[in-house]
């Protein structure tokens, strides 16, 4: 595995450095997202926020905004919030071992694991989903990936293999195998060099492996965007904690249990907003996160007047924006999705 490792891994930035902050950036963006599409937030991470003091200086905002296409924003907000930690408490140095790393905001099994052996050469195994994948296969490890206990199994396997004297090449090797050879899907096992040494492949188990029970059920939730605006200036209020999408901004919300394109102003209306000209609704956009299925569906305003519109901002705790303030505020994929959409 290390010498297909040395042939064939590819050439990726954080792989050029010993910087625990560097890693541990890096490793919280890819948790989130793929390599290609993690490059551009890594570098912008970099070069915005060349050390772990200037992330720490920055604002929240500022930092949801970088974020901002990546989702899952409590990832963010535990970025910012370890940067604070590791200045504050740790004199703005990572510290150096895995059981240290753990006391870190936002910093996991996984991510003590990668920073402590790619920075730090503690021989501490990663066990992320392409290993989880190579191992169950190469083993035939028939656990339940998603049982409780499986992680702990595979850390100790993890533990029985890694290489004492390069752990972080080996931790980066299983993780690259899994996800570059060893691929959930028709893996190219006729040329794998662990093909003799692989319990899948001797029984063609490859497509079974690794075993993983249904996820719970995803909730269907409808959203009603009410876009005021007039002239440039559009309504957006930040989102509440207790949600999802803490802090980000989107657009007045009403939440229905069922999808209510016809009559959705009909309620509204009553309340007395007069001067309101309606636009067509927008098509219903679908959103999936992790455990909800949003079914959104804009239906934009424009107000009378540039009063009125301050009015609607009074009434519901709204803030009217320019445009440009709009580019520059972190929003949700979702209603980054619409704007590009459409023309105000
Ligand atoms: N995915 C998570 N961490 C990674 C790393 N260091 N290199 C490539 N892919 C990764």
């Amino acid at each position: 595995m290390l010498s297909w490792y040395q042939n064939h891994q590819r050439n990726l930035p954080w792989r050029h450095t010993t910087d625990a902050y560097k890693i541990w950036l890096s490793e919280i963006i890819l948790q989130q997202t793929r390599v290609e599409q993690g490059k551009p937030y890594y570098h912008a991470f970099v070069d915005t926020y060349p050390t772990v003091h200037d992330l720490a200086a920055a604002t929240e905002e500022e930092v949801l905004r970088l974020w901002q296409g990546l989702g899952y924003y409590s990832r963010a907000r535990n970025l910012h919030a370890c940067a604070k930690q590791v200045v504050d408490i740790h004199d703005g140095r990572f510290p150096g071992t895995y059981e240290e790393l753990l006391t870190l905001k936002g910093v996991g099994k996984y991510t003590a694991a990668a920073i402590a052996s790619f920075a730090f050469g503690e021989a501490v195994p990663v066990v992320d989903g392409n290993v989880f994948r190579f191992f169950s296969r190469v083993f035939g490890i028939q656990t339940d990936i998603a049982s409780s206990g499986a992680f702990k199994e595979f850390f100790s396997l993890g533990l029985e293999l890694i290489d004492q004297n390069q752990p972080g090449n080996f931790n980066q090797a299983a993780m690259e195998f899994g996800a570059t050879y060893c691929k959930p899907r028709n893996p190219p096992c006729l040329t794998c060099v662990l093909a003799e040494h692989c319990h899948a492949n001797a029984t063609s188990t490859q497509h079974l492996l690794p075993v993983k029970s249904k996820k719970t059920k995803v909730r269907n939730r409808y959203f009603n965007y009410l876009v005021f605006y007039y002239e440039d200036k559009v309504l957006v209020r930040q989102r509440p904690q207790g949600d999802i999408w803490t802090g980000l901004y989107d657009f007045f919300l009403v939440e229905t249990e069922v999808s209510e394109k016809p009559n959705l102003w009909d309620s509204f209306l009553h309340d007395g907003s007069p001067d309101l000209i309606l636009g067509e609704p927008s098509e219903e956009y679908k959103h999936l996160l992790s455990h909800q299925r949003l079914h959104a569906r804009f239906f934009p305003a424009q107000t009378g007047s540039l009063e009125s519109l301050e009015q609607l901002a009074q009434q519901h705790d709204l803030q009217a924006v320019s445009l440009t303030e709009l580019e520059n505020i972190p929003k949700p994929v979702l209603i980054l999705r619409y704007l590009n959409d459409v023309q105000f």
